[in-house]
């Protein structure tokens, strides 16, 4: 019984895949006038595959709290436009400085580095351009702007963008517990907490619900930067599509650094306990 509900998860994770994958491809720029090449590094990487874990955590909050219209799918695509911005970025030689990326090579090595830095902060206004015109979507603009406010608190510096600032500002030191996890639930966890209190927001969630998800979603989102670090060291280049031991080359302070790969994989499986 347990074996085929594990397939049924497969076969339903792929289906949701496919269909946040032609979601975000409605949003996606057209490679067209002088600025082309820019939309093309753009589309480059946004079309690269992924496991599209985000959008698929809107919809799904979305549903789970009722809304049944197209108004999460323009947050879908925004989102995955603002993480890919993250990964574009934070492979530039500047900061971790790594080749490839969903089994490609990274866009600034394909691109050049002046197109990785803007085709990135492009897709992050990109993201502002695709979220507003949710209110087309809507007679209710109050939960546009509510999602709105969400992702831009969760994708700034009191978020992503300040979980990745001190990480890579820490890169050789040791850190203590309290700063390692402020660059956990910033740069990783909080665009995976915003992704479910938005599902819940645009479908008219109450406050209580809302912070409810923000906290499961904050566990999910710790457990996974610990397993990304754990498979930074036990995984292959082939099955990430990404460079394996890009922390070490970083000399990165990591879970894995700090605590092991045994008690790390352990506060994976709690957290995700936790969450569920
Ligand atoms: C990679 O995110 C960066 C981290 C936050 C660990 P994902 O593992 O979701 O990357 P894609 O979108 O599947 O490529
Ligand atoms: C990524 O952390 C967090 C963001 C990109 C915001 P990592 O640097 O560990 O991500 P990967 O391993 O390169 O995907
Ligand atoms: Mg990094
Ligand atoms: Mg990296
Ligand atoms: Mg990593």
């Amino acid at each position: 019984m347990r074996m085929g509900h594990f397939v049924n998860f497969k076969e339903e994770l792929k289906r949701r895949t496919e269909e946040a994958e032609h979601v975000i491809r409605e949003y996606l720029p057209e490679e067209s006038g002088f600025a082309k090449t820019m939309a093309e590094a753009m589309n480059y990487s946004m079309t690269a595959g992924g496991k599209r874990l985000r959008p698929i955590l809107i919809r799904e909050t979305y549903e789970l709290f009722g809304g049944k219209d197209k108004l999460c799918e323009p947050f879908m695509a925004a989102m995955e436009m603002i993480h890919t911005h993250s990964l574009i970025h934070d492979d530039l030689p500047a900061l971790d400085n790594d080749d490839y990326r969903r089994g490609r090579l990274t866009t600034h090595k394909v691109y050049g580095e002046a197109m990785g830095v803007l085709s990135g902060v492009a897709l992050l206004n990109r993201a502002y351009e695709v979220m507003l015109s949710a209110f087309d979507l809507t007679g209710d603009k109050d939960r546009v702007i509510a999602a709105m406010r969400i992702i831009a608190d969760k994708t700034g510096i009191n978020g992503m963008l300040g979980g990745q600032s001190v990480d890579v500002e820490n890169d050789g030191k040791p850190l203590e517990h309290e700063m390692l996890d402020y660059i956990y639930k910033n740069k990783t966890s909080a665009l995976i907490e915003a992704s479910m209190m938005i599902g819940a927001v645009l479908a008219g969630a109450d406050d209580e619900c809302v912070q409810a998800v923000e906290e499961i979603a904050a566990k999910v989102g710790m457990a996974f930067q610990i397993q990304d670090d754990i498979l930074d060291v036990i995984s292959t280049t082939e099955v990430l599509g990404k460079p394996v031991h890009s922390d070490e080359k970083n000399e990165k302070m990591t879970y894995v650094v700090w605590k092991g790969l045994d008690v790390a994989k352990q506060e994976v499986e709690h957290l995700s306990r936790k969450a569920i």
